[in-house]
């Protein structure tokens, strides 16, 4: 079959970071490209922070059709484009870069990526307690994303570092009126918020490969079976913590959802093409599982 070839010359896309030997964006996007036998090349941009402003610069030097972005620069790189999307403005991160004839475009595919991972509870949500695990990057595209799409009637943000969660609740509460923001680094309080909460959502680290025996809720905390569990650590794909929510009987969500759902919607930005869900998400989940192998 004959590839598609994209606005004339615009064929090169890629990840930019520092250290990434594990990113998954490579394969999800090429696994996509392949399907729809897009004429895309899909590079790693792995640069120090010196090189940062060179490597936007080059991407309008070489007409790069875009690319992800991912740590330690989505917040960095906001400055350097031309433009930020409002939504990547309030998360105050970018992770997607489109290069519209010369003017680089800022994105955050993050919430998107969160709104796909919970859509289909959207109703046990809405009007309900969410615990919301981190204060960081990640969980700043979660806040918004939870507090925009699903309208709770209150967020608890816990965090180890008390100051950053209070600083998060008290920039996002008065951009949702329909949602109380509150938080919380002690155990007690964490613990009786999440036997009310309908939705837990973990974005810290903890979980993550090699510390793969931890999870963030308190010691004794309990999951239920009516609560929905999104852990946005996808490697192990079966976090500690979804182990214990499985266990429990409650509704668990992959972290794979969310990868996936933040590449879809960059993958609809860069080629205006659906993305090919389901293609994706078995070369993604088999790299995983090789990954878990070694
Ligand atoms: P990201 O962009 O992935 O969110 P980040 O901005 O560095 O990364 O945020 C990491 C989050 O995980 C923070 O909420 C951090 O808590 P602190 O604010 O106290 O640093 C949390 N975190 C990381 N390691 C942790 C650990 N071992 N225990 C508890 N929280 C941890």
């Amino acid at each position: 079959m004959k590839l598609q070839r994209h606005s004339e010359h615009q064929r090169l896309i890629g990840i930019i970071g520092h250290k990434l030997a594990h990113t998954l964006s490579p394969v999800m996007h090429t696994t996509a490209f392949k399907k729809l036998n897009l004429d895309f090349t899909y590079g790693v941009m792995d640069v120090t922070p010196e090189m940062l402003p060179n490597l936007i610069a080059s991407m309008r030097a070489l007409n790069f059709r875009g690319a992800n972005v991912t740590v330690p620069y989505k917040q960095d790189v906001i400055p350097l484009v031309d433009e930020v999307s409002e939504e990547a403005k309030v998360i105050g991160a970018v992770n997607t870069i489109v290069n519209n004839s010369g003017r680089l475009v800022g994105y955050n595919t993050d919430a998107h990526g969160v709104y796909i991972s919970l859509a289909y509870y959207a109703d046990s949500i809405k009007n309900n307690h969410v615990v919301i695990f981190g204060a960081g990057g990640a969980a700043r595209a979660t806040v918004y994303a939870v507090a925009k799409f699903f309208s709770p009637k209150r967020i608890m943000i816990v965090n180890r570092t008390l100051e950053n969660a209070k600083k998060m609740a008290e920039e996002f509460g008065p951009k949702f009126k329909l949602t109380k923001f509150f938080f919380t680094n002690d155990p007690e309080t964490t613990t009786r918020e999440l036997e009310v909460a309908a939705l837990i959502i973990n974005t810290t680290s903890v979980g993550m490969k090699p510390l793969v025996n931890f999870h963030p809720l308190p010691t004794n905390a309990k999951v239920q079976k009516n609560q929905i569990v999104l852990d946005i650590v996808y490697n192990p794909i079966d976090t500690a913590l979804l182990q214990l929510a499985a266990g429990a009987g409650a509704k668990v969500v992959s972290g794979v959802e969310m990868l996936l759902g933040q590449g879809a919607k960059a993958f609809e930005l860069f080629t205006h093409h659906e993305f090919p869900m389901h293609a994706a998400r078995e070369a993604v989940v088999k790299e995983l599982t090789q990954d878990m192998h070694q």
